[in-house]
Protein backbone atom coordinates (compact mmCIF):
# COMPACT_ATOMS: atom_id res chain seq x y z
CA UNK A 1 0.00 0.00 0.00
CA UNK A 2 0.96 3.76 -0.42
CA UNK A 3 0.28 7.07 0.52
CA UNK A 4 1.84 10.72 -0.04
CA UNK A 5 1.74 13.45 1.84
CA UNK A 6 3.72 16.89 2.61
CA UNK A 7 6.43 17.63 5.03
CA UNK A 8 7.43 21.27 4.57
CA UNK A 9 9.87 21.78 7.65
CA UNK A 10 12.53 19.35 7.50
CA UNK A 11 14.97 20.51 5.12
CA UNK A 12 15.53 23.92 2.78
CA UNK A 13 17.89 24.98 -0.32
CA UNK A 14 21.25 25.57 0.35
CA UNK A 15 22.42 26.78 -2.43
CA UNK A 16 18.81 29.27 -3.27
CA UNK A 17 21.29 31.32 -5.50
CA UNK A 18 21.58 28.49 -7.96
CA UNK A 19 18.38 28.01 -8.09
CA UNK A 20 17.46 31.09 -9.19
CA UNK A 21 19.34 30.09 -12.08
CA UNK A 22 16.84 28.11 -13.61
CA UNK A 23 14.39 29.61 -15.94
CA UNK A 24 11.87 31.84 -14.05
CA UNK A 25 8.71 30.14 -15.72
CA UNK A 26 10.02 26.55 -14.30
CA UNK A 27 10.14 28.00 -10.99
CA UNK A 28 6.72 29.58 -11.15
CA UNK A 29 5.06 26.14 -11.51
CA UNK A 30 6.68 25.08 -7.94
CA UNK A 31 5.77 26.59 -4.59
CA UNK A 32 9.39 26.29 -2.87
CA UNK A 33 12.80 25.79 -3.58
CA UNK A 34 12.95 22.11 -2.37
CA UNK A 35 10.61 19.06 -2.53
CA UNK A 36 8.31 18.96 0.38
CA UNK A 37 6.70 15.11 -0.70
CA UNK A 38 7.44 12.50 0.95
CA UNK A 39 6.06 8.89 -0.45
CA UNK A 40 5.83 5.59 1.75
CA UNK A 41 5.78 2.01 0.68
CA UNK A 42 3.51 -0.07 3.32
CA UNK A 43 4.38 -3.48 3.18
CA UNK A 44 2.19 -6.33 4.48
CA UNK A 45 1.78 -9.59 4.81
CA UNK A 46 -0.56 -11.47 2.80
CA UNK A 47 -1.16 -14.36 5.00
CA UNK A 48 -1.34 -12.92 8.46
CA UNK A 49 -2.35 -9.02 7.12
CA UNK A 50 0.29 -8.30 9.51
CA UNK A 51 2.54 -4.77 8.67
CA UNK A 52 5.96 -5.79 8.40
CA UNK A 53 7.76 -2.70 7.45
CA UNK A 54 7.50 0.64 5.51
CA UNK A 55 9.78 2.66 3.45
CA UNK A 56 9.67 6.43 2.92
CA UNK A 57 11.21 8.39 0.39
CA UNK A 58 11.91 12.29 1.27
CA UNK A 59 14.73 14.38 0.41
CA UNK A 60 16.46 15.82 3.21
CA UNK A 61 20.19 15.79 3.91
CA UNK A 62 21.89 13.55 6.54
CA UNK A 63 23.69 16.51 7.87
CA UNK A 64 22.10 17.15 11.36
CA UNK A 65 25.67 16.41 13.06
CA UNK A 66 27.80 18.88 11.84
CA UNK A 67 31.37 17.41 11.00
CA UNK A 68 33.05 17.84 14.52
CA UNK A 69 31.13 14.98 15.50
CA UNK A 70 33.04 11.95 16.68
CA UNK A 71 29.94 9.39 17.71
CA UNK A 72 28.84 7.19 15.26
CA UNK A 73 25.07 8.12 14.14
CA UNK A 74 22.74 7.39 11.72
CA UNK A 75 22.11 10.80 11.57
CA UNK A 76 18.16 12.08 10.96
CA UNK A 77 17.19 9.44 8.67
CA UNK A 78 18.43 7.19 11.47
CA UNK A 79 17.05 8.66 14.43
CA UNK A 80 13.79 8.68 12.05
CA UNK A 81 14.08 5.25 11.74
CA UNK A 82 14.63 4.45 15.02
CA UNK A 83 11.80 6.33 16.05
CA UNK A 84 9.24 4.83 13.60
CA UNK A 85 10.32 0.72 14.66
CA UNK A 86 10.27 1.97 18.20
CA UNK A 87 6.47 2.89 17.91
CA UNK A 88 5.00 0.29 16.18
CA UNK A 89 6.81 -1.88 18.30
CA UNK A 90 4.94 -0.75 21.19
CA UNK A 91 1.52 -0.03 19.54
CA UNK A 92 1.59 -3.60 18.31
CA UNK A 93 2.27 -5.38 21.52
CA UNK A 94 2.04 -2.78 24.42
CA UNK A 95 4.30 -5.12 26.86
CA UNK A 96 7.55 -3.92 26.51
CA UNK A 97 6.40 -0.82 29.01
CA UNK A 98 8.08 -1.77 32.58
CA UNK A 99 5.88 -0.77 35.35
CA UNK A 100 7.61 -0.36 38.94
CA UNK A 101 4.67 0.59 41.66
CA UNK A 102 7.43 0.05 44.11
CA UNK A 103 7.98 2.75 46.81
CA UNK A 104 11.02 5.52 45.95
CA UNK A 105 13.00 4.93 49.20
CA UNK A 106 12.19 1.07 48.73
CA UNK A 107 13.77 1.17 45.17
CA UNK A 108 16.71 3.60 46.44
CA UNK A 109 17.65 0.81 49.45
CA UNK A 110 17.27 -1.96 46.80
CA UNK A 111 19.51 0.11 44.33
CA UNK A 112 22.53 0.91 46.93
CA UNK A 113 23.29 -2.69 47.74
CA UNK A 114 23.79 -3.51 44.00
CA UNK A 115 27.60 -2.97 43.39
CA UNK A 116 29.80 -2.80 40.20
CA UNK A 117 30.25 -6.50 39.21
CA UNK A 118 34.13 -6.16 38.04
CA UNK A 119 34.98 -7.00 34.43
CA UNK A 120 34.69 -10.49 33.35
CA UNK A 121 35.32 -12.51 30.12
CA UNK A 122 32.34 -13.53 27.85
CA UNK A 123 31.53 -14.93 24.76
CA UNK A 124 32.22 -13.09 20.82
CA UNK A 125 28.66 -12.84 20.73
CA UNK A 126 27.13 -12.19 23.85
CA UNK A 127 26.68 -8.47 23.69
CA UNK A 128 23.94 -10.10 21.09
CA UNK A 129 21.80 -10.98 23.52
CA UNK A 130 21.71 -7.79 25.32
CA UNK A 131 20.11 -5.65 22.04
CA UNK A 132 16.73 -3.87 22.97
CA UNK A 133 15.76 -4.35 19.73
CA UNK A 134 17.10 -8.05 17.82
CA UNK A 135 16.69 -8.95 14.48
CA UNK A 136 16.08 -12.28 15.54
CA UNK A 137 12.24 -12.85 14.62
CA UNK A 138 10.91 -11.30 17.36
CA UNK A 139 9.44 -8.08 16.38
CA UNK A 140 11.04 -7.76 12.40
CA UNK A 141 8.99 -4.90 11.59
CA UNK A 142 11.46 -2.51 9.07
CA UNK A 143 10.94 1.15 8.82
CA UNK A 144 13.17 2.28 6.31
CA UNK A 145 13.91 6.49 5.34
CA UNK A 146 15.16 6.42 2.40
CA UNK A 147 17.28 9.65 0.41
CA UNK A 148 15.77 11.62 -2.83
CA UNK A 149 16.75 14.06 -4.91
CA UNK A 150 18.50 15.74 -1.75
CA UNK A 151 21.31 17.53 -4.12
CA UNK A 152 20.68 21.20 -2.79
CA UNK A 153 18.71 20.45 0.47
CA UNK A 154 20.00 21.00 4.33
CA UNK A 155 18.30 19.56 7.39
CA UNK A 156 19.87 23.36 8.96
CA UNK A 157 16.20 24.51 8.70
CA UNK A 158 17.38 27.92 10.52
CA UNK A 159 19.75 28.93 7.86
CA UNK A 160 23.07 29.54 7.44
CA UNK A 161 24.50 32.54 9.56
CA UNK A 162 28.34 33.71 10.09
CA UNK A 163 29.74 32.54 13.44
CA UNK A 164 31.88 35.75 14.06
CA UNK A 165 29.12 38.22 13.50
CA UNK A 166 25.46 36.20 13.60
CA UNK A 167 24.57 38.19 10.01
CA UNK A 168 23.56 35.66 7.49
CA UNK A 169 25.94 34.47 4.84
CA UNK A 170 27.04 36.09 1.25
CA UNK A 171 23.84 35.09 -0.90
CA UNK A 172 26.15 33.82 -3.93
CA UNK A 173 29.34 32.50 -2.18
CA UNK A 174 28.33 30.99 1.39
CA UNK A 175 30.84 32.96 3.09
CA UNK A 176 31.68 35.75 5.62
CA UNK A 177 33.74 38.00 4.21
CA UNK A 178 35.43 35.84 1.86
CA UNK A 179 35.72 33.36 4.77
CA UNK A 180 33.14 30.04 3.64
CA UNK A 181 34.73 28.66 7.37
CA UNK A 182 32.96 31.10 9.11
CA UNK A 183 29.18 30.52 7.42
CA UNK A 184 27.68 27.59 9.37
CA UNK A 185 23.84 26.32 8.93
CA UNK A 186 21.23 26.39 11.96
CA UNK A 187 19.70 23.17 12.85
CA UNK A 188 16.14 23.73 15.07
CA UNK A 189 18.23 22.84 17.93
CA UNK A 190 20.55 25.06 17.53
CA UNK A 191 23.11 25.03 19.18
CA UNK A 192 22.74 21.69 20.21
CA UNK A 193 23.07 19.63 16.82
CA UNK A 194 21.84 15.93 18.77
CA UNK A 195 18.94 18.04 19.17
CA UNK A 196 18.94 19.22 15.55
CA UNK A 197 18.96 15.44 14.47
CA UNK A 198 16.28 14.67 16.91
CA UNK A 199 13.78 17.21 15.64
CA UNK A 200 14.44 16.54 12.33
CA UNK A 201 14.22 12.79 12.68
CA UNK A 202 11.06 13.46 14.48
CA UNK A 203 9.27 15.24 11.79
CA UNK A 204 10.14 12.79 9.53
CA UNK A 205 9.03 10.17 11.99
CA UNK A 206 5.51 11.82 12.64
CA UNK A 207 4.91 12.50 8.76
CA UNK A 208 6.05 8.58 8.30
CA UNK A 209 3.18 7.69 11.30
CA UNK A 210 0.47 9.93 9.84
CA UNK A 211 0.87 8.43 6.08
CA UNK A 212 1.50 4.75 7.61
CA UNK A 213 -1.87 4.94 9.34
CA UNK A 214 -3.65 6.27 5.99
CA UNK A 215 -2.27 4.27 3.72
CA UNK A 216 -5.15 2.22 2.69
CA UNK A 217 -4.98 2.08 -1.22
CA UNK A 218 -3.45 -1.69 -2.51
CA UNK A 219 -0.84 -0.70 -5.18
CA UNK A 220 -1.56 -3.36 -8.02
CA UNK A 221 -0.14 -4.37 -11.60
CA UNK A 222 3.12 -4.51 -12.70
CA UNK A 223 6.35 -6.03 -11.12
CA UNK A 224 9.08 -4.61 -13.66
CA UNK A 225 12.57 -3.18 -13.52
CA UNK A 226 15.56 -2.10 -16.37
CA UNK A 227 19.07 -2.05 -15.10
CA UNK A 228 22.10 -0.67 -17.61
CA UNK A 229 25.30 0.26 -16.54
CA UNK A 230 26.64 3.58 -18.72
CA UNK A 231 30.16 4.61 -19.34
CA UNK A 232 29.16 8.13 -18.00
CA UNK A 233 32.46 9.57 -19.74
CA UNK A 234 31.55 10.42 -22.94
CA UNK A 235 28.00 9.95 -23.77
CA UNK A 236 26.17 12.09 -26.55
CA UNK A 237 23.29 13.93 -25.57
CA UNK A 238 20.85 15.26 -27.92
CA UNK A 239 19.72 18.39 -26.76
CA UNK A 240 17.18 20.70 -27.82
CA UNK A 241 16.47 21.88 -31.11
CA UNK A 242 18.29 19.13 -31.97
CA UNK A 243 21.73 20.43 -30.53
CA UNK A 244 24.49 17.47 -29.80
CA UNK A 245 26.87 17.80 -26.77
CA UNK A 246 28.83 15.17 -24.76
CA UNK A 247 29.27 14.65 -21.43
CA UNK A 248 33.02 14.62 -20.07
CA UNK A 249 35.55 12.60 -18.27
CA UNK A 250 34.78 13.32 -13.97
CA UNK A 251 36.22 16.48 -12.83
CA UNK A 252 35.82 18.66 -10.34
CA UNK A 253 35.48 22.41 -9.73
CA UNK A 254 36.74 24.58 -6.68
CA UNK A 255 33.53 25.32 -5.85
CA UNK A 256 33.66 21.31 -4.55
CA UNK A 257 36.96 22.15 -2.16
CA UNK A 258 34.49 24.97 -0.66
CA UNK A 259 32.45 22.37 0.94
CA UNK A 260 28.72 23.18 1.85
CA UNK A 261 26.83 25.44 4.77
CA UNK A 262 26.51 21.69 6.38
CA UNK A 263 30.29 21.71 6.70
CA UNK A 264 32.61 24.58 4.66
CA UNK A 265 36.00 22.76 3.48
CA UNK A 266 39.34 24.71 3.65
CA UNK A 267 42.23 26.10 1.80
CA UNK A 268 40.15 29.22 1.15
CA UNK A 269 37.56 28.14 -1.69
CA UNK A 270 34.38 29.83 -1.94
CA UNK A 271 31.45 28.66 -3.63
CA UNK A 272 30.97 29.73 -7.09
CA UNK A 273 34.67 30.32 -7.55
CA UNK A 274 34.93 30.33 -11.27
CA UNK A 275 38.53 30.89 -11.54
CA UNK A 276 41.87 29.24 -9.74
CA UNK A 277 44.90 30.91 -8.49
CA UNK A 278 48.04 30.35 -10.06
CA UNK A 279 49.55 28.86 -6.66
CA UNK A 280 46.58 26.36 -6.85
CA UNK A 281 47.02 25.28 -10.49
CA UNK A 282 50.47 24.19 -9.70
CA UNK A 283 49.15 22.15 -6.91
CA UNK A 284 46.51 20.73 -9.54
CA UNK A 285 49.34 20.52 -12.52
CA UNK A 286 51.91 18.74 -9.75
CA UNK A 287 48.68 16.10 -9.06
CA UNK A 288 47.52 15.54 -12.90
CA UNK A 289 47.17 18.63 -15.05
CA UNK A 290 43.92 18.24 -16.99
CA UNK A 291 43.88 17.75 -20.62
CA UNK A 292 42.71 20.47 -22.65
CA UNK A 293 39.49 18.29 -23.97
CA UNK A 294 39.04 18.36 -20.42
CA UNK A 295 39.19 21.65 -19.80
CA UNK A 296 36.98 22.83 -22.75
CA UNK A 297 34.19 19.90 -22.12
CA UNK A 298 33.74 21.23 -18.33
CA UNK A 299 33.32 24.38 -18.83
CA UNK A 300 32.36 27.18 -17.05
CA UNK A 301 33.88 24.28 -14.42
CA UNK A 302 37.10 25.45 -13.79
CA UNK A 303 39.14 22.49 -13.42
CA UNK A 304 40.43 21.95 -9.99
CA UNK A 305 40.88 18.24 -9.82
CA UNK A 306 40.65 16.20 -13.04
CA UNK A 307 39.61 13.07 -11.07
CA UNK A 308 38.48 11.14 -14.45
CA UNK A 309 41.88 11.46 -15.92
CA UNK A 310 43.58 10.08 -12.47
CA UNK A 311 44.40 6.66 -12.28
CA UNK A 312 46.99 6.28 -9.51
CA UNK A 313 46.75 3.69 -7.93
CA UNK A 314 43.15 3.49 -9.17
CA UNK A 315 40.60 5.70 -10.82
CA UNK A 316 39.74 8.63 -8.40
CA UNK A 317 36.21 8.66 -9.83
CA UNK A 318 34.00 6.25 -11.13
CA UNK A 319 33.53 5.96 -14.94
CA UNK A 320 30.90 3.10 -15.10
CA UNK A 321 27.48 4.12 -13.18
CA UNK A 322 24.65 1.67 -13.12
CA UNK A 323 20.80 3.57 -13.49
CA UNK A 324 18.15 1.42 -12.90
CA UNK A 325 14.26 1.77 -12.68
CA UNK A 326 11.54 -0.48 -10.69
CA UNK A 327 7.88 -0.45 -11.02
CA UNK A 328 4.93 -2.02 -8.27
CA UNK A 329 2.09 -0.90 -10.43
CA UNK A 330 1.51 3.01 -10.35
CA UNK A 331 4.66 3.69 -7.94
CA UNK A 332 7.79 3.79 -10.52
CA UNK A 333 11.22 4.50 -8.70
CA UNK A 334 14.44 5.52 -10.59
CA UNK A 335 17.64 4.57 -8.77
CA UNK A 336 20.04 7.10 -9.01
CA UNK A 337 23.52 7.16 -8.16
CA UNK A 338 24.36 10.47 -6.90
CA UNK A 339 22.73 13.61 -5.32
CA UNK A 340 20.33 14.93 -7.73
CA UNK A 341 19.34 18.64 -6.69
CA UNK A 342 15.64 19.78 -6.77
CA UNK A 343 15.45 20.70 -10.07
CA UNK A 344 17.41 18.00 -11.81
CA UNK A 345 15.03 15.41 -9.83
CA UNK A 346 11.86 17.31 -10.90
CA UNK A 347 12.72 17.65 -14.94
CA UNK A 348 13.98 13.56 -14.60
CA UNK A 349 10.75 12.82 -12.91
CA UNK A 350 8.73 14.73 -15.36
CA UNK A 351 10.57 13.55 -18.18
CA UNK A 352 10.27 10.30 -17.45
CA UNK A 353 6.57 9.83 -16.56
CA UNK A 354 5.97 11.33 -19.69
CA UNK A 355 7.58 8.66 -21.65
CA UNK A 356 6.23 5.89 -19.91
CA UNK A 357 2.91 7.62 -20.62
CA UNK A 358 3.17 8.27 -24.39
CA UNK A 359 4.42 4.79 -24.95
CA UNK A 360 2.17 3.13 -22.30
CA UNK A 361 -0.75 2.49 -24.29
CA UNK A 362 -3.05 3.06 -21.40
CA UNK A 363 -0.65 1.48 -18.71
CA UNK A 364 0.97 4.84 -17.15
CA UNK A 365 -1.39 7.82 -16.53
CA UNK A 366 -1.35 11.32 -14.38
CA UNK A 367 -1.77 8.69 -11.55
CA UNK A 368 1.27 7.75 -11.92
CA UNK A 369 3.73 8.27 -9.29
CA UNK A 370 7.90 8.84 -10.20
CA UNK A 371 10.02 8.60 -7.31
CA UNK A 372 13.97 8.99 -7.21
CA UNK A 373 15.69 6.60 -4.72
CA UNK A 374 18.65 8.66 -4.74
CA UNK A 375 22.56 7.47 -4.04
CA UNK A 376 21.63 3.72 -5.11
CA UNK A 377 23.79 1.13 -6.51
CA UNK A 378 26.97 3.56 -6.12
CA UNK A 379 28.15 6.76 -5.51
CA UNK A 380 29.07 9.85 -8.25
CA UNK A 381 28.67 12.84 -6.25
CA UNK A 382 26.27 15.70 -7.46
CA UNK A 383 23.93 15.89 -10.45
CA UNK A 384 22.97 20.00 -11.06
CA UNK A 385 20.74 21.07 -13.79
CA UNK A 386 23.05 23.06 -16.78
CA UNK A 387 21.75 26.34 -14.87
CA UNK A 388 22.61 26.35 -11.78
CA UNK A 389 26.30 24.51 -13.04
CA UNK A 390 26.90 27.57 -14.58
CA UNK A 391 26.89 29.29 -10.87
CA UNK A 392 29.81 26.89 -9.91
CA UNK A 393 28.44 26.49 -6.25
CA UNK A 394 28.93 23.03 -4.30
CA UNK A 395 26.96 21.02 -6.25
CA UNK A 396 27.74 22.09 -9.34
CA UNK A 397 31.28 22.14 -9.23
CA UNK A 398 30.83 18.09 -7.70
CA UNK A 399 28.62 17.71 -11.15
CA UNK A 400 31.41 15.34 -12.01
CA UNK A 401 30.39 14.66 -15.97
CA UNK A 402 30.38 18.34 -17.43
CA UNK A 403 27.49 20.60 -17.45
CA UNK A 404 25.31 18.11 -19.80
CA UNK A 405 25.32 15.60 -17.24
CA UNK A 406 21.78 15.99 -16.06
CA UNK A 407 20.88 15.53 -19.87
CA UNK A 408 22.66 12.48 -20.07
CA UNK A 409 20.82 10.79 -16.94
CA UNK A 410 17.02 12.14 -18.91
CA UNK A 411 18.11 11.14 -21.93
CA UNK A 412 19.33 7.36 -21.06
CA UNK A 413 16.59 7.20 -18.18
CA UNK A 414 14.04 7.98 -20.74
CA UNK A 415 15.06 4.72 -22.97
CA UNK A 416 14.74 2.28 -19.89
CA UNK A 417 11.37 4.13 -19.29
CA UNK A 418 10.78 3.60 -23.19
CA UNK A 419 11.47 -0.04 -23.14
CA UNK A 420 9.33 -0.77 -20.07
CA UNK A 421 6.52 0.98 -21.40
CA UNK A 422 6.45 -0.67 -24.83
CA UNK A 423 6.61 -3.76 -22.90
CA UNK A 424 10.28 -4.44 -25.12
CA UNK A 425 12.54 -7.00 -22.82
CA UNK A 426 16.01 -6.91 -22.93
CA UNK A 427 17.89 -3.85 -22.46
CA UNK A 428 22.00 -4.38 -23.47
CA UNK A 429 23.55 -4.57 -19.78
CA UNK A 430 26.09 -2.42 -20.94
CA UNK A 431 29.97 -2.54 -19.58
CA UNK A 432 30.81 -3.81 -16.62
CA UNK A 433 32.11 -1.93 -13.69
CA UNK A 434 35.71 -2.65 -12.80
CA UNK A 435 36.09 -4.56 -9.04
CA UNK A 436 38.39 -2.59 -6.87
CA UNK A 437 37.78 -4.80 -3.73
CA UNK A 438 40.60 -6.40 -3.43
CA UNK A 439 42.58 -2.95 -4.33
CA UNK A 440 41.46 -0.29 -1.89
CA UNK A 441 43.63 1.21 0.19
CA UNK A 442 43.60 1.45 3.89
CA UNK A 443 44.68 4.56 5.82
CA UNK A 444 43.14 3.67 9.14
CA UNK A 445 46.20 1.61 10.87
CA UNK A 446 44.65 -1.03 13.09
CA UNK A 447 44.67 -0.96 16.52
CA UNK A 448 48.14 -2.72 17.95
CA UNK A 449 47.15 -3.89 21.15
CA UNK A 450 46.01 -3.38 24.37
CA UNK A 451 46.20 -4.17 28.26
CA UNK A 452 44.68 -2.75 31.06
CA UNK A 453 46.51 -0.69 33.67
CA UNK A 454 48.28 -2.93 36.72
CA UNK A 455 46.31 -4.71 38.94
CA UNK A 456 42.93 -3.71 36.72
CA UNK A 457 40.47 -5.71 34.25
CA UNK A 458 39.02 -4.67 31.30
CA UNK A 459 35.16 -3.85 32.69
CA UNK A 460 36.23 -2.37 35.68
CA UNK A 461 35.23 0.90 36.87
CA UNK A 462 37.29 4.17 36.77
CA UNK A 463 34.45 6.18 38.00
CA UNK A 464 31.58 4.22 38.97
CA UNK A 465 27.50 5.54 39.03
CA UNK A 466 27.64 9.13 41.13
CA UNK A 467 23.93 9.15 42.72
CA UNK A 468 22.47 12.77 43.26
CA UNK A 469 21.61 13.77 46.94
CA UNK A 470 18.23 13.01 47.02
CA UNK A 471 19.33 9.51 46.67
CA UNK A 472 18.04 8.96 43.16
CA UNK A 473 17.93 10.04 39.36
CA UNK A 474 14.75 12.18 37.79
CA UNK A 475 13.65 11.96 33.94
CA UNK A 476 16.48 14.34 32.46
CA UNK A 477 19.33 13.50 34.56
CA UNK A 478 22.34 12.39 33.18
CA UNK A 479 23.80 9.34 34.88
CA UNK A 480 27.12 8.41 33.64
CA UNK A 481 29.83 5.64 34.51
CA UNK A 482 33.43 4.90 33.25
CA UNK A 483 34.81 1.94 32.21
CA UNK A 484 38.63 0.92 31.58
CA UNK A 485 37.94 -0.56 28.37
CA UNK A 486 40.32 -1.33 25.18
CA UNK A 487 40.07 0.48 21.43
CA UNK A 488 36.16 -0.41 20.51
CA UNK A 489 37.69 -1.56 17.13
CA UNK A 490 38.73 -4.80 17.75
CA UNK A 491 35.36 -5.69 16.76
CA UNK A 492 32.61 -3.64 16.18
CA UNK A 493 30.23 -5.92 18.05
CA UNK A 494 27.84 -6.08 14.77
CA UNK A 495 24.19 -7.26 15.52
CA UNK A 496 25.52 -6.51 19.34
CA UNK A 497 26.12 -3.06 21.27
CA UNK A 498 28.98 -1.55 23.40
CA UNK A 499 26.82 0.13 25.85
CA UNK A 500 23.48 -1.39 27.92
CA UNK A 501 21.48 0.33 29.97
CA UNK A 502 19.41 -2.63 32.24
CA UNK A 503 16.60 -2.41 34.25
CA UNK A 504 15.91 -4.75 37.51
CA UNK A 505 12.83 -7.03 37.32
CA UNK A 506 12.15 -8.71 40.35
CA UNK A 507 15.44 -10.39 40.68
CA UNK A 508 16.61 -10.23 36.72
CA UNK A 509 18.19 -7.65 35.26
CA UNK A 510 16.91 -6.79 31.69
CA UNK A 511 18.20 -4.65 28.68
CA UNK A 512 16.20 -1.37 28.41
CA UNK A 513 18.25 0.93 25.99
CA UNK A 514 21.10 -0.11 23.90
CA UNK A 515 23.69 2.02 21.99
CA UNK A 516 21.43 2.44 19.18
CA UNK A 517 19.33 4.67 21.44
CA UNK A 518 19.13 8.18 21.13
CA UNK A 519 19.62 8.41 24.95
CA UNK A 520 22.37 6.21 25.66
CA UNK A 521 25.79 7.47 24.62
CA UNK A 522 28.83 5.56 24.20
CA UNK A 523 31.77 7.43 23.79
CA UNK A 524 35.78 5.77 23.76
CA UNK A 525 38.53 8.46 25.04
CA UNK A 526 42.29 7.91 25.73
CA UNK A 527 42.48 8.89 29.79
CA UNK A 528 45.14 11.61 30.34
CA UNK A 529 46.38 10.69 32.77
CA UNK A 530 47.90 7.21 32.14
CA UNK A 531 47.01 6.88 28.79
CA UNK A 532 44.74 3.58 28.79
CA UNK A 533 41.63 3.83 26.86
CA UNK A 534 38.16 4.47 28.95
CA UNK A 535 34.34 4.43 27.87
CA UNK A 536 32.02 6.76 29.04
CA UNK A 537 28.38 5.26 29.17
CA UNK A 538 26.36 8.59 29.99
CA UNK A 539 22.21 7.90 29.51
CA UNK A 540 19.41 11.04 29.51
CA UNK A 541 17.09 9.58 31.15
CA UNK A 542 14.03 9.88 28.92
CA UNK A 543 10.60 11.26 29.67
CA UNK A 544 8.90 7.54 29.23
CA UNK A 545 11.26 5.70 31.62
CA UNK A 546 9.77 3.73 34.55
CA UNK A 547 10.78 3.86 37.75
CA UNK A 548 13.15 1.53 38.90
CA UNK A 549 16.38 0.20 39.55
CA UNK A 550 19.11 0.32 36.69
CA UNK A 551 22.62 -0.01 35.76
CA UNK A 552 25.37 0.43 32.91
CA UNK A 553 26.40 -2.75 31.25
CA UNK A 554 29.58 -1.97 28.82
CA UNK A 555 31.03 -5.32 26.50
CA UNK A 556 34.24 -4.88 24.57
CA UNK A 557 36.70 -6.58 23.08
CA UNK A 558 40.76 -6.79 22.78
CA UNK A 559 43.95 -8.11 21.37
CA UNK A 560 46.94 -8.23 23.35
CA UNK A 561 49.31 -7.70 20.68
CA UNK A 562 48.46 -7.40 16.80
CA UNK A 563 48.86 -11.12 16.26
CA UNK A 564 47.52 -12.46 19.78
CA UNK A 565 43.36 -13.69 19.40
CA UNK A 566 40.54 -11.35 20.58
CA UNK A 567 39.17 -11.76 23.90
CA UNK A 568 35.59 -10.37 25.13
CA UNK A 569 34.76 -8.90 28.12
CA UNK A 570 31.82 -7.23 29.86
CA UNK A 571 30.95 -5.39 33.25
CA UNK A 572 28.53 -3.92 35.02
CA UNK A 573 28.49 -0.86 37.43
CA UNK A 574 26.71 -0.08 40.78
CA UNK A 575 23.02 0.13 40.48
CA UNK A 576 21.16 3.56 40.55
CA UNK A 577 17.11 4.43 41.30
CA UNK A 578 15.36 6.41 39.00
CA UNK A 579 12.38 8.37 40.23
C1 LIG B 1 24.38 37.22 -6.81
O1 LIG B 1 24.85 37.04 -8.12
C2 LIG B 1 23.98 37.51 -9.13
C3 LIG B 1 24.59 37.20 -10.47
O2 LIG B 1 24.92 35.87 -10.57
C4 LIG B 1 23.77 39.00 -8.99
O3 LIG B 1 22.84 39.43 -9.94
C5 LIG B 1 23.25 39.30 -7.60
O4 LIG B 1 23.18 40.70 -7.42
C6 LIG B 1 24.15 38.70 -6.55
N1 LIG B 1 23.50 38.86 -5.25
C7 LIG B 1 24.12 39.33 -4.18
C8 LIG B 1 23.30 39.49 -2.96
O5 LIG B 1 25.30 39.58 -4.19
C1 LIG C 1 34.82 4.85 -20.91
O1 LIG C 1 34.89 5.45 -22.19
C2 LIG C 1 36.12 6.10 -22.47
C3 LIG C 1 35.99 6.85 -23.78
O2 LIG C 1 35.48 6.00 -24.78
C4 LIG C 1 37.23 5.10 -22.49
O3 LIG C 1 38.47 5.73 -22.76
C5 LIG C 1 37.30 4.45 -21.13
O4 LIG C 1 38.28 3.42 -21.12
C6 LIG C 1 35.95 3.86 -20.73
N1 LIG C 1 36.04 3.51 -19.32
C7 LIG C 1 35.98 2.27 -18.87
C8 LIG C 1 36.17 2.08 -17.39
O5 LIG C 1 35.74 1.33 -19.60
C1 LIG D 1 16.35 16.28 -35.58
O1 LIG D 1 17.10 15.30 -36.26
C2 LIG D 1 16.34 14.18 -36.68
C3 LIG D 1 17.24 13.14 -37.30
O2 LIG D 1 18.53 13.63 -37.52
C4 LIG D 1 15.26 14.63 -37.64
O3 LIG D 1 14.45 13.53 -38.01
C5 LIG D 1 14.39 15.67 -36.94
O4 LIG D 1 13.46 16.20 -37.85
C6 LIG D 1 15.23 16.81 -36.41
N1 LIG D 1 14.40 17.69 -35.59
C7 LIG D 1 14.49 19.00 -35.62
C8 LIG D 1 13.58 19.76 -34.69
O5 LIG D 1 15.27 19.60 -36.34
C1 LIG E 1 -2.04 15.43 -12.84
O1 LIG E 1 -1.81 15.25 -11.45
C2 LIG E 1 -1.40 16.41 -10.77
C3 LIG E 1 -1.14 16.03 -9.33
O2 LIG E 1 -0.55 14.77 -9.23
C4 LIG E 1 -2.45 17.48 -10.87
O3 LIG E 1 -1.99 18.65 -10.26
C5 LIG E 1 -2.74 17.75 -12.35
O4 LIG E 1 -3.82 18.65 -12.48
C6 LIG E 1 -3.11 16.46 -13.07
N1 LIG E 1 -3.22 16.72 -14.51
C7 LIG E 1 -4.19 16.20 -15.25
C8 LIG E 1 -4.14 16.53 -16.70
O5 LIG E 1 -5.06 15.50 -14.78
C1 LIG F 1 41.53 14.54 27.98
O1 LIG F 1 41.74 15.92 27.85
C2 LIG F 1 40.97 16.54 26.83
C3 LIG F 1 41.44 17.98 26.70
O2 LIG F 1 41.57 18.57 27.95
C4 LIG F 1 39.49 16.40 27.18
O3 LIG F 1 38.69 17.01 26.16
C5 LIG F 1 39.15 14.93 27.26
O4 LIG F 1 37.81 14.74 27.62
C6 LIG F 1 40.05 14.24 28.25
N1 LIG F 1 39.83 12.82 28.20
C7 LIG F 1 39.44 12.10 29.24
C8 LIG F 1 39.21 10.65 29.01
O5 LIG F 1 39.29 12.57 30.34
Amino acid sequence: MFFVGDLDNAGVNRSPSAYLFNPPDERARYPRDVDTLMILLKFVDATSQKSIGAFTWFATHGTSMSKDNTLVSGDNKGAAARFFEDWFTSTSTNSTTFNTQDDISVLINKASEIKATGGQPCGQTSSQGFKVRKNDGGSRFVGAFCQSNVGDVSPNVLGAFCIDTGLPCDFNHSSCNGNDQLCIGRGPGYPDEIKSTKIIGERQFHKAVELFTSAKEQLTGKIDYRHVYLNFTNIKVTLAGNKTAKTCPAALGPGFAAGTTDGPGAFGFQQGDTKINEFWKRVRDFLKKPSDYQVDCQKPKPVLLSTGEMFFPYAWAPAIVPIQILRIGKLVILSVPGEFTTMSGRRLRESVKQTLITNGNGEFDNDTHVVIAGLTNTYSQYIATPEEYKQQRYEGASTLYGPHTLSAYIQEFNKLAESMAKGRKIVPKGPSPPDLSSVQLKLLPDPSGDSPPPGVKFGNMKHDVSIPKSGSFQKGDKPSAVFWSPNPRYDLLTEGTYAVVEMLQGEKWIPAYDDDDFSLFFKWNIDNGSSYGLASLEWEVPDSASNGVYRFRHFGSSKKTIGSTTEYFTGASSAFAVS
